[in-house]
């Protein structure tokens, strides 16, 4: 596929940071250990009668925890898929011992819901929690940005920071627009780099998104049940896409990505007055501080440009450590912080949370007009949701429209 990729546009990788790879790597070991070794150990500590009642239909627990290793067998597949597609994307040796770290269990944490965020990103019944929103949020965009033909998109350059693993930015190009995703975190960028540029057909893989969660489930048949991974194959898709667009410029010279902190990378002087829009996706509450995001999706939009937002207020730092806290602790030898440089951007001190008309005031504040705004849609959307679970979380978004003054 030919996409253009600017990875390590500022934080080139360093053998401390790169060690999150190894993550991916030791996804297999970690899975099989926490999720079915130890159930096992605890389930033949039960007394022998209530273990072969157990044993049979139909209950049949060990045969479970066989169906669950496979499964994590499957994931873990694609994880070391993704990895050595990464440490080729950072031209890392494969053999040199130096990268290799030691995963903490929030590393680990990490790794596993990266797994899981394929589901959302990119199988057909996860991806409709990310078309509902991205639905909302093109037909802003064609609303507010000043109109073009079809097939003159390209010119509205589009900037997705917190692009996760990636399809917001897949399904925005295959619209037409020429578009910029960034991301901060190496274990989705590793992973983005993997479906954007490497995956060759549709359901090249099976992912157990639910498998390894014991919790909530009907019947054993919804825990383990496998989607395929890509719902869509990239090539075929943008390419039928180009055609439907009449796009004038080939997609691959619209599509790319950088890594770094939002924040950092896009106030330098070479973004400034760039994009005709940002479009912030379930991101905007990753922010210790909001100040920062905001001022930095002024200083990247051109004059007049739109900013179309969607998404809940979870804020990401309300029950963590502040990133000056994590930064002591990293001194301490933790390795908490993902790829952020701990003096500039997220990494700066101090934090607060805000409310829905609270942010919507301060956009407002700090130099946008807001055109339009839904402050509680009943468009829900899960984020990497079990529908047949006994248990759901919804969202129910803010979407809302801002212009650069
Ligand atoms: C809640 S996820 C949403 C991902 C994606 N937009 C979606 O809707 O699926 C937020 C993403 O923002 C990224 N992120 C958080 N802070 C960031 C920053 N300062 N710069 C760039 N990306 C950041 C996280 O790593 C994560 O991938």
């Amino acid at each position: 596929l030919a996409s253009e990729k600017q990875y390590g546009t500022t934080n080139s990788h360093d053998t401390t940071t790169f060690s999150y790879g190894i993550l991916h790597r030791q996804y297999r070991q970690a899975a099989h250990y926490n999720v079915t070794h130890l159930r096992r150990q605890a389930f033949y500590s039960l007394p022998s009668a209530h273990v072969d009642m157990l044993s049979e239909p139909p209950f049949s627990i060990p045969q479970t925890f066989r169906h669950v290793d496979d499964a994590i067998d499957s994931n873990a597949d694609i994880a070391e898929a993704m990895l050595e597609a990464g440490l080729l994307m950072y031209g890392i040796d494969p053999e040199d011992e130096s990268w290799h770290g030691t995963a903490t269990t929030r590393d680990m944490d990490k790794a596993r819901s990266t797994i899981r965020q394929l589901f959302r990103d990119w199988s057909a019944e996860g991806h409709k929690e990310i078309s509902t929103i991205l639905g909302v949020m093109q037909s802003l965009l064609l609303e507010f940005l000043p109109p073009l033909p079809t097939s003159q998109l390209h010119k509205h350059r589009v900037l997705v920071p917190g692009a996760g693993l990636g399809r917001t930015v897949l399904d925005l190009t295959a619209s037409g627009y020429s578009v910029e995703g960034n991301e901060i975190s190496y274990h989705q960028l590793i992973a983005s780099n993997y479906m954007l540029n490497c995956s060759q057909q549709a359901g090249q893989h099976k992912l157990y998104p639910f498998a390894l969660g014991f919790s909530n489930h009907l019947n054993r048949a919804n825990q383990l049940r496998a989607v395929d991974i890509p719902d869509v194959c990239l090539a075929d898709y943008l390419e039928e896409r180009q055609k439907e667009t009449g796009s004038e410029l080939p997609f691959g010279e619209r599509m790319s990505m950088s890594s770094g902190d939002f924040c950092v990378l896009y106030r330098q002087p070479r973004y400034q007055d760039s994009f005709s829009a940002v479009s912030t996706c379930f991101f905007i509450d990753t922010a210790p501080n909001v100040i920062n995001y905001i001022d930095t999706i002024k200083y990247c939009l051109v004059p007049g440009g739109i900013w179309v937002n969607g998404g809940p207020l979870l804020w990401h730092f309300e029950n963590t450590p502040t990133p000056a806290e994590k930064e002591t602790e990293r001194m301490a030898g933790g390795r908490e912080i993902d790829n952020a440089d701990a003096s500039q951007g997220i990494g700066e001190p101090g934090s607060f949370e805000l409310s829905n008309d609270e942010v919507v005031a301060l956009v407002q504040r700090c130099g946008f007009e807001i055109l339009k705004h839904e402050e509680r849609s009943s468009e829900m959307a899960g984020y990497i949701m079990d529908n047949r679970s006994m248990l759901t979380h919804q969202y129910h978004p803010s979407f809302w429209v801002a212009k650069k003054l």
